[in-house]
């Protein structure tokens, strides 16, 4: 049965107290958006909708950054979840199977517990994702009758009775899409919030005769995100999960607790993770690697056998080749390594190109940057490159070839040459015992003699 997937992305999130949309808040190094988007690109759908409002243009380009064909759909006024599925119905006419309603603040639905939603549609007409709340707090109530479903009351609306029901609803649904868009078109705004609620709708199937059902998940499932302590406690549970998963997986985190991954960060069984190490979005570390003490990464490759930091600072566009060694207080950005590189120390290469088995003395800077334009660095295979050397982009180094250290190469070296660039030593006798004779006469001279 296809699945189409409505992603409800419009609210403001005021709680946030933020200019940014709530749901671009990052968690893992990504959107909020982004974790809802991958739980639904777990169902492989026929259509992926995001209902956008509020900063509507930044979470458009979010949602196509993530999946260039999802489609987005404007809810201009936020006049309840309801309304927000009925914008999406033009974009559903006639598309067969299911929708599953998902909220792009809600980052830990797991696309298990979707398949089980869409395996209870055997046995429903609406299926509701529900959780039995520790604090139901104000989470809309389900009402049951054995395993049916037969009300959501809001909150707001709820008795007191019903206020102490902890079966609460998640706001995830599933039902074929035909039948939902029918039933989002009839909903009415008599209510507290006087909104258009998408929880009606199990009222309304259970009037025309359907059964509506409920899957019950974890509550830490469908935690929601509406304030900043919410997204700290989220990132927390976030970084639990995925430092369990990476152990789970093979890898050795010296100190779990201090290393931190993005949404993305794929690691390699046996690679060794010492600890306080933060990879941003976008990192793959293979098989074997080692990554040692402080070290921040993000949009990099580190290959086999390669070894980074500590204190390394790997930005996007590192791409370490095989046994590659990037050590303390090395700094990378776009900048390929060829196999067997070393970089031991104190050293930026941005925007270059490093030929195999080179090493590169410690102070060497790629001087990428005039100020208006980056320029390339292309540093040959088996070069030496002494320390303190100034690589004045463009510049090639050709392959074996030496730079002398503290060298401000401007010109291009040919293969095999030894590049001198700096002053000439001059060494002068005597003078610095005379020198220093004469400045401590200067200093007792004007009796400051402490
Ligand atoms: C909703 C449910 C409630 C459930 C709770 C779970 C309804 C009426 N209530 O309540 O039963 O327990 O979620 O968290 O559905 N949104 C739009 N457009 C709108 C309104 C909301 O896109 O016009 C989006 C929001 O951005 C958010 C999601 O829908 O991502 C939920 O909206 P929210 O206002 O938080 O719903 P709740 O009142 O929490
Ligand atoms: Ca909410």
């Amino acid at each position: 049965m296809p699945v189409s997937v409505i992603i409800l992305a419009a609210g403001q999130g005021t709680r946030m107290n933020s200019d940014l949309p709530k749901v671009l808040h990052a968690l893992g190094a990504a959107p909020l958006l982004h974790h809802a988007m991958r739980a639904a690109q777990a169902l492989d759908p026929e259509r992926t909708i995001v209902v956008a409002g509020h900063g509507a243009d930044l979470v458009s380009k979010a949602a196509k950054a993530f999946d260039p064909d999802v489609q987005i759909v404007l809810q201009t006024e936020q006049r309840g979840t309801g309304h927000a599925v009925q914008q999406a119905a033009p974009l559903l006419d006639g598309v067969a199977g299911d929708t599953i309603v998902l909220y792009g603040d809600t980052p830990f639905v797991r696309p298990e517990t979707l398949d089980r939603l869409r395996q209870a549609r055997a046995r429903h007409a609406v299926v509701v994702l529900g959780f039995s709340a520790q604090d139901p707090d104000r989470y809309g109530r389900l009402l049951t009758a054995g395993e049916d479903l037969t009300r959501i009351v809001e909150y707001k609306d709820a008795s007191a009775e019903e206020r102490a029901i902890t079966l609460c609803n998640s706001g995830v649904i599933c039902a074929e899409t035909s039948l939902l868009l029918d039933l989002v078109s009839g909903l009415g705004t008599a209510n507290a919030a006087g909104e258009f609620y998408l929880t009606d709708v199990v009222a309304l199937a259970r009037d025309r005769g359907l059964s509506a059902g409920v899957v019950i998940c974890d509550e830490a499932e469908t935690l929601g995100i509406n304030t900043r302590a919410q997204l700290a406690r989220a990132e927390a549970a976030f970084q639990t999960a995925m430092r369990a998963e990476a152990l789970a997986n093979g890898v050795t985190l010296t100190a779990p607790d201090t290393v931190f991954f993005a949404l993305d960060t794929h690691i390699g069984r046996d690679a060794i993770i010492a600890p306080n190490v933060v990879f941003g979005p976008g990192v793959t570390v293979e098989s074997g690697a080692v990554i040692h003490a402080f070290c921040h990464l993000e949009g990099c490759h580190v290959s086999r056998g390669a070894s980074v930091g500590p204190f390394a600072r790997l930005r996007p566009g590192a791409e370490l080749a095989e046994d590659v060694h990037v050590g303390n207080f090395v700094e990378l950005k776009n900048a390929v390594l060829d196999e067997g590189v070393k970089v031991g120390h104190l050293t930026y290469l941005g925007d270059a190109h490093v030929g195999e088995h080179a090493n590169i003395g410690a102070g060497t800077v790629t001087c990428n940057f005039d100020g208006v334009t980056k320029h390339h660095t292309e540093i040959g295979a088996r070069t030496f490159i002494g320390s303190d050397t100034m690589l004045v982009a463009p510049v090639s180094i050709g392959a074996g070839a030496m730079t002398a250290a503290g060298s401000v190469i401007t010109a291009d070296v040919p293969a095999q040459a030894l590049a001198l660039a700096r002053a000439r030593q001059v060494n002068k006798p005597g003078l610095a015992a005379r020198l220093m004779e004469r400045l401590r006469t200067i200093k007792a001279a004007k009796g400051q003699g402490r």
